[in-house]
């Protein structure tokens, strides 16, 4: 946080007000936000932290300390940019502001992270939900944090052009130090879990793949579930959504579908009721039997709905036969990014060692990782 409040401080001259909005795992129940279903995510304590002022130039300026860039946005024009992409993210909620008839005023700010970005961490939300907290604090606009989560969503799905669910922008808004939280994705009702690990901690490994095809396959999964939708509907009026849909619905129309269609709906009936029976567990404390669905869950992710891929199910492979490992999954949209392993905290730096070795050996790329802790929502950290 030091290092944006310097900056601001050397390029604007003021005391800024600073923000942190934090990057987010998922424990469990992936790709299930979008069909309405439940999810399990937490913030992190690695986030996106801002220095902001009002200004009184004719135009906002936003400066990237991580890219070395100075980008002007116009508040009475917030067009999407071609470059510098991360403006747009920016511009998304400047677009949104806009819409609500925003009292905004011109505004300078400094940004950097601890994120990396395409991990699957969320980097993108944070920087939406930061944002938006900030210029809500700065400017005195009143918005709930629930007008901000649908903003930040807005800008991804207009401005970054990726049909997300709601799961990563309530996650950076909304998260608890030592807390993940079940969240209804339909009704957006959420229940805080206490993350009680004992001596087992949680462990990222990166695999450092950024698939490029990521945001059209997204996409492409999204409107798999709505096809079958349609289709079981005709059935089943009460589908609204696949959420709402069973084992036994899909099989009855399983020869009204691709098999491409049947798998990935049913990766989704199947995630959902994970989810549910994942909180229990970790309500009971039972670590081992959550760490098992975390793995089915994998196993489904790579093989039904096939967002998954070599380097992802390379770790994984490794860490099912690895000593003090309770669970480990691909977590977040998929295609490259982070695994998430529930480790003993004796078995870490053996396994960071050993899996870091032969993750090169065998596709050449290096393993990054990261021990996370559960943190808080987008936060105000100081009122300059
Ligand atoms: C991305 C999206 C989320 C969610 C996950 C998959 O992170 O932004 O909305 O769909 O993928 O669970």
């Amino acid at each position: 946080m030091n290092a944006v409040r310097l900056k601001f401080i050397e390029l604007f001259q003021s005391e800024p007000l600073l923000v942190h909005a934090p990057g987010r795992i998922n424990l469990i129940g992936e790709h299930t936000d979008y069909n309405e279903g439940f999810v399990m995510p937490a913030a992190i304590h690695m986030g996106v932290q801002f220095a902001f002022a009002v200004s009184q130039n004719n135009v906002s300026q936003i400066y990237s300390l991580k890219y070395n860039q100075l980008f002007n946005l116009e508040l009475t024009n917030p067009a999407k940019v071609e470059s510098p992409a991360w403006a747009n993210y920016f511009l998304g909620i400047v677009n949104r502001l806009n819409a609500i008839g925003a009292p905004l005023q011109n505004f300078t700010c400094v940004f950097d992270g601890d994120l990396p970005t395409g991990a699957g961490l969320s980097s993108s939300a944070a920087m939406e939900c930061g944002f938006v907290v900030g210029l809500n604090e700065l400017l005195h606009l009143g918005l709930s944090r629930l007008e901000m989560v649908h903003m930040a969503q807005w800008a991804e799905h207009q401005y970054a052009g990726v049909k997300c669910g709601i799961m990563d922008q309530f996650s950076s808004m909304m998260g608890k130090k030592d807390h993940a939280f079940l969240l209804d994705c339909r009704t957006l009702a959420y229940e805080y879990l206490p993350l009680h690990l004992g001596d087992y901690e949680l462990l990222l490994c990166d695999t450092n793949v950024k698939h490029s095809l990521a945001t059209s396959a997204y996409n492409t999964r999204r409107s798999e579930c709505q096809h079958g939708v349609e289709v079981l509907q005709k059935s089943f009026p009460e589908v609204t959504a696949l959420r709402d849909a069973t084992v036994l619905m899909l099989q009855t129309c399983q020869q009204q579908v691709p098999a491409t269609v049947f798998n990935r709906c049913l990766f989704v009936v199947e995630e959902n009721a994970r989810v549910t029976e994942a909180a229990l567990d970790l309500k009971k404390g039972d670590l081992h039997a959550f760490g098992k669905k975390m793995f089915t869950a994998h196993e489904g992710l790579s093989k039904q709905y096939e967002v998954s891929c070599p380097e992802l199910d390379y770790l994984v492979e490794l860490a099912i036969h690895a000593p003090g490992i309770l669970g480990a999954r691909m977590i977040g949209g998929g295609f490259g990014g982070c695994t998430l392993n529930m480790i003993h905290r004796n078995a870490v730096e053996t396994f960071i060692t050993t899996t870091a070795t032969a993750y090169h050996a065998r596709f050449g790329k290096t393993m990054n990782h990261y021990r996370v802790k559960p943190g808080a929502g987008a936060t105000v950290v100081m009122n300059g």
